[in-house]
């Protein structure tokens, strides 16, 4: 049977806007496609590439990504999965950082530099223009203003069609509406890990997609916490798994959610995407947020 595009599996938790683009809320986040402590080739590049390619026939069309992961290599992955890129498919990318090795991140948002990445992710892309372009982090070494009014000049210079913010408070955001429009915020955000409430009701308020990174962080690293029972306790009932629960928990906690787990197979990425037609019942969302 063929499936219209409606009915592929990661559009069954409803879509977001960024800006005038519209992506399914159940996304794919591409730091995990490199090798280890996110640097280097990945161990199996070809499944790698079966991944990307299954997020497209599974329905996803919003990626994310970033220069320094690899660094170049998920940048450069995606493309040759991908490229020519199927009509719709929304890749947003990341600078910022510089690597040195794996686990090692040095923030660097000279402005200059930053401008270079930016000229790095279009080539590696293949791209003329990047759908969404995010300041990993605010660098404290220069003028925040600084750093908005680049990403500013990229938009008006058609490469950048809109821009997001990585790990920042409502204060840095009402900062950079002051210089440049904000569409996206990511931040670490998952059931156990609530840092950021705050923001996430900001966006909900102001209309800005939140992309919560570490959206199963829960699941797979945090042991013995009431919460994760609790989640183990929801995902036996539901028949689901937990990284299922942990992502229907996300998606159901705010409709400017859009969910970017990451993997390197196949298989997690179908049973991750899977997660977009969970439905929690009262009960459910109850014991999970007691
Ligand atoms: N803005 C930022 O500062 C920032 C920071 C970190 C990440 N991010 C973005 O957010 C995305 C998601 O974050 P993340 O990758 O750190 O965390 P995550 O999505 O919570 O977890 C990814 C980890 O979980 C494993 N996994 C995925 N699905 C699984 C499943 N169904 N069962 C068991 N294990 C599973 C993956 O390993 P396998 O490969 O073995 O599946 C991987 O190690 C990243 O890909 C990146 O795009 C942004």
């Amino acid at each position: 049977m063929t499936r219209t595009r409606e009915f592929l599996p990661a559009a069954a938790a409803g879509s977001v806007t960024l800006g005038e683009l519209t992506v399914n809320r159940m996304g794919f986040g591409a730091m995990r496609i490199t090798g280890p402590g996110i640097f280097g080739p990945p161990e199996d590049p070809d499944e790698c590439i079966r991944v990307l390619r299954s997020c497209i026939d599974l329905g996803i069309n919003f990626i994310d990504t970033a220069d320094s992961y690899g660094p170049n290599v998920s940048e450069e992955l995606i493309a040759k999965a991908l490229h020519p890129y199927p009509e719709g498919l929304v890749i947003g990318t990341k600078a910022g950082f510089t690597r040195s090795g794996p686990d090692a991140w040095e923030l660097d948002c000279n402005p200059k530099r930053l401008r270079k990445q930016l000229e790095g992710s279009l080539k590696r892309l293949k791209l003329d223009r990047i759908d969404l372009w995010q300041l990993h982090r605010i660098d404290d070494k220069y003028p925040a203003e600084d750093q908005f009014a680049m990403l500013a000049d990229f938009v008006r210079e058609g490469k950048v069609r809109y821009v997001g913010l990585s790990e920042v408070t409502v204060k840095d955001i009402q900062a950079a509406r002051k210089v440049v429009p904000i569409v996206s915020v990511q931040n670490r955000y998952n059931i156990v890990d609530r840092d950021s409430e705050e923001v996430v009701d900001y966006c909900l308020e102001e209309k800005i997609a939140f992309l919560p990174w570490y959206p199963l962080g829960a699941g797979l690293r945090v042991k013995g916490a009431k919460k994760v029972r609790n989640l183990d306790e929801v995902a036996r009932r539901l028949g689901a798994t937990k990284m299922q629960v942990a992502l229907a928990w996300v998606l159901r906690r705010s409709p400017v959610m859009l969910v970017i787990p990451g993997t390197s197979k196949v298989d997690h990425l179908e049973e991750n995407v899977a997660a977009a037609s969970l439905e929690l019942s009262p009960h459910d969302l109850e014991e999970l947020n007691a």
